[in-house]
């Protein structure tokens, strides 16, 4: 039997556990158990006698989207078109949204996800009310909303308004930006955040095209994952087109005071004025990654790539927001050497954005291919001993997180139902779905694996899928024997399978050897080997500095390679995790800067459940965290909030 068979056969399952309060059409529910029973013994004739057959394999399969309460399988909406304007002085976007609806349909009741959004009215093309109601508030999924249809809605239009409450969205004051004379915004939708700034169906399984006219004030550039403005506009109103299908967890908006500088023909920088000459110079490659993309896996689909530099509060190294790739300003070190993660955001423009996760259960297939697609582009760039040290760097975590991970989250397909999806972001998703690509790769040779992953991403393209699908798919298409590589082994159970391909750095042999050396000379006799280090040469050398490292070591290694100061973001935190660990009270004055204006989650969390581990790092972690908690974005204050409870 196929997925879509599937996918039909458990939607009305769950539609009618999800619209328990509102009104089920009842011919729609005769016509969906009468398909039921008639897809059911269609399946039974159908079954595939291969017994690789994965689809047929796993009975507990769900190609539904659990994180949902709208009826995006029902009655999908076609396109969006929002109406909005920022206000800064209520730190609230108000306006509507307009959804087209699809005119043959089994139901004439649009449910919508919303979160914490003040609904004013609903009206339908001609400007006819429609009746609405919410459904019983989840904390996890928000307040459903069902409207009436007719026969005739063709379209539904919601006034509303945000909330001071509405997760996705970080409104910043003038002196938490670059340029400290302009406040900012931005919006975080990945996972389930857009319910709560759009009323929408919020389902990565969705595809919609948008479009977008924000107002904004004066000095205030809007861009979007769209079609963006170059230039400030006087009007101070800007409209957006995204005419390429996409997941709703990625329509996205920042408005700020910003500049733009091209890159090359399709690509560029948007930042604040006081770091957009930097920041173009750090992301100077960016033409040449899209270049060797391309090269890899087939056409970029969305015209333009470009990246905006936002304000040091974004919870995440990079959001793929297609067109405009979201970044933290952490990235920029000055000598690019993490720009792996613009190699990362892009690469989602084919794994995620063109073919997506249906389900964030299936989170590894947007995650894994995408660290996969990363590292071959930094190696086509940089060469195969550096994404080798990025590779092995990956390991590490993977197997620190395999340590800590309860059983079944270690697992490549998840089981996410009642739990946030962003849970999900570990490293099995993003390091273990890795080493299972690079696996096959070294089963079945590079060519035959960039040919298949080519033909993966056109066949899909503008689609989601499950990992189930992907599954079929390998096997049709790649692979004949699932046994022989412990296929469901790497997709089904906890830890790592015995045929995980093991990685060798040569340039990370010499940091072993200057580790030993160190401890046993001290830091005279390693200074000359390192000069030639790159970031994650000292990456290495941090982190694996003995357990035992003791402060007068960590001292004589601050002095000389000065990490308390370092302009690396990614060098202080792991310095920092060992400064805690040892109380090296030095680095203290830093770390309290670095807590207080850096609001990237991966950085904080680390460092505050070191702090949580001993009594008086606690304290002085709850002191600083109460300067530093409205800096964070709701992603970041959720996680430390709970850590430091
Ligand atoms: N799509 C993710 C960010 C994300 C994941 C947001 C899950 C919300 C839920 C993005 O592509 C990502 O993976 N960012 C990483 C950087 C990357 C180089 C591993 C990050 O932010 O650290
Ligand atoms: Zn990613």
């Amino acid at each position: 039997m196929n997925v879509n068979a599937f996918k039909i056969m458990f939607f009305p399952v769950k539609y009618y556990f999800y619209s328990m309060n509102i009104k089920i059409n009842h011919r729609s529910v005769i016509f969906y158990f009468t398909l039921l029973l008639f897809l059911g013994l269609m399946s039974c004739q159908n079954k595939k006698s291969n017994s690789d057959s994965i689809i047929a394999n796993q009975s507990q399969l769900i190609s539904m989207d659990l994180h949902t309460l709208s009826n995006y399988h029902q009655l999908p909406i076609l396109h969006t078109h929002l109406e909005l304007t920022v206000d800064f002085n209520h730190k609230i976007l108000l306006g509507s949204v307009t959804h087209q609806l699809p005119n043959s349909r089994d139901t004439n009741v649009l449910v919508l996800d919303t979160k914490y959004l003040a609904i004013d009215s609903v009206l339908d093309q001609n400007g006819q009310q429609l009746e609405y109601a919410f459904g019983p508030h989840d904390d996890l999924f928000g307040d459903p909303m069902s409207i009436q249809l007719s026969d005739k809605t063709s379209s539904v239009k919601i006034y509303y308004q945000t909330t001071e409450k509405s997760e996705a969205l970080d409104w910043l004051v003038p002196n938490q930006t670059a340029g400290k004379n302009y406040p900012f915004m931005y919006t975080q939708g990945q996972s389930i955040f857009t319910r709560s700034w759009i009323p929408i169906q919020d389902s990565p399984g969705l595809r919609i095209t948008y479009s977008a006219e924000i107002t904004t004030s004066k000095d205030m550039m809007a861009v979007m994952s769209a079609a963006n403005p170059q230039k400030m506009d006087s009007s101070n109103v800007y409209l957006f087109e995204m005419n390429q299908p996409l997941p709703p967890y990625l329509i996205a908006l920042a408005v700020g005071n910003l500049e733009f500088k091209a890159i090359d023909y399709r690509t560029g920088v948007y930042a604040e004025p006081a770091m957009l000459k930097e920041c173009a110079e750090e992301l100077s490659d960016m033409g040449k990654m899209v270049n060797s993309a391309e090269a890899l896996y087939g056409d970029y689909d969305w015209d333009r790539y470009d990246v905006i530099v936002l304000p040091p509060s974004f919870p995440f190294g990079g959001m793929e927001n297609p067109r405009l790739t979201f970044a933290t300003p952490t990235i920029i070190a000055g000598d690019k050497s993490l720009v792996s993660l613009i190699a990362h955001e892009l690469a989602h423009s084919w794994s995620g954005n063109l073919v997506t996760n249906a389900t964030w259960n299936d989170f590894w297939l947007n995650e894994g291919f995408t660290v996969y697609f990363e590292r071959r582009i930094m190696e086509s760039l940089y060469g195969l001993d550096y994404s080798d040290m990025l590779a092995l760097l990956g390991y590490q975590d993977l197997n620190e997180e395999i340590n800590a991970l309860s059983p079944e989250m270690q697992t490549l397909k998840l089981k996410m139902k009642g739990r946030h999806p962003d849970d999900a972001m570990s490293d099995i998703a993003y390091e273990k779905g890795y080493f299972f690509l690079r696996m096959i790769e070294n089963h079945v040779g590079r060519v035959k694996m960039d040919k298949f992953l080519k033909q993966y991403f056109k066949d899909h393209k503008f689609q989601t899928i499950i990992t189930e699908e992907f599954l079929d798919y390998l096997n049709e298409n790649l692979l004949d024997n699932f046994t022989a590589i412990n296929i469901n082994e790497w997709v089904y159970e906890p830890g790592l399978p015995e045929n995980c391909p093991k990685v060798v750095s040569s340039r990370f042999v010499n940091v072993e050897l200057a580790i030993n050396e160190f401890i046993e000379n001290g830091v005279a006799s390693i200074s000359n080997n390192t000069e030639n280090w790159s970031t994650h040469e000292w990456l290495h050398f941090i982190k694996h500095l003995p357990k035992d490292v003791n402060y007068k070591q960590l001292q004589s290694l601050d002095e000389s390679f000065l990490f308390s100061q370092s302009g690396n973001s990614e060098i202080l935190a792991v310095w920092f995790l060992q400064s805690i660990k040892v109380d090296y009270k030095p680095a203290f004055i830093p770390l309290k800067e670095f807590l207080i204006k850096i609001g990237r989650r991966k950085f904080l969390q680390p460092l505050y459940e070191e702090l949580a581990k001993d009594e008086n790092h606690k304290k002085w972690a709850k002191e600083v965290y109460q300067k530093a908690r409205g800096n964070y974005h709701y992603v970041s204050f959720n996680t430390i909030d709970k850590i430091l409870n």
